[in-house]
């Protein structure tokens, strides 16, 4: 019967969301639905990838003008809020400098998000690693280059 299968999968796909938006809140669910600056970048003038300890990769791509983040993009293997997370780390480092860059910790990627489960915050700390790294290498070559 079509009829009450669409209705089923209709039922099922708002349970989902209801359950999505009712764990991260509407900025968390609006960025699962629409995960935004996932990557690759080509070209970037800073990469890092970091495999977190329950076995997930995030990456993050940085390219900076006049030593500021005018793009950046994640990547990652990992689950849905992993994705929310990279994404809101790409987002926050844009148009940022070295100094600023910085300032991007898990906590301050949870806080942006608003509302997380406990249990994943750990995806938070990941992207924030790995933007660290990715910041650290970009000064390394910088260092080397002067
Ligand atoms: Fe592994 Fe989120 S990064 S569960």
């Amino acid at each position: 019967m079509p009829d009450s299968f669409d209705s089923f999968v209709e039922n099922l796909q708002q349970r989902i969301f209801d359950e999505t938006r009712e764990a991260f809140g509407e900025a968390g669910f609006q960025r699962w639905r629409n995960p935004l600056y996932r990557g690759p970048l080509d070209a970037p003038d800073s990469y890092a990838r970091v495999k977190g300890t329950c076995g997930d990769t995030m990456q993050i791509f940085l390219k900076l003008e006049n030593d500021r983040v005018c793009e950046a993009a994640y990547l990652t293997d990992g689950c849905g809020s992993s994705t929310i997370c990279g994404s809101f780390a790409a987002e926050m480092a844009i148009g940022k400098n070295p100094d600023e860059l910085m300032e991007i910790t898990g906590e301050a990627i949870l806080e942006r998000i608003g509302r997380f489960p406990e249990e994943d915050r750990h995806c938070a700390f990941l992207a924030a690693e790995t933007l660290q790294e990715a910041l650290s290498r970009y000064m390394v070559k910088t260092v080397k280059n002067v």
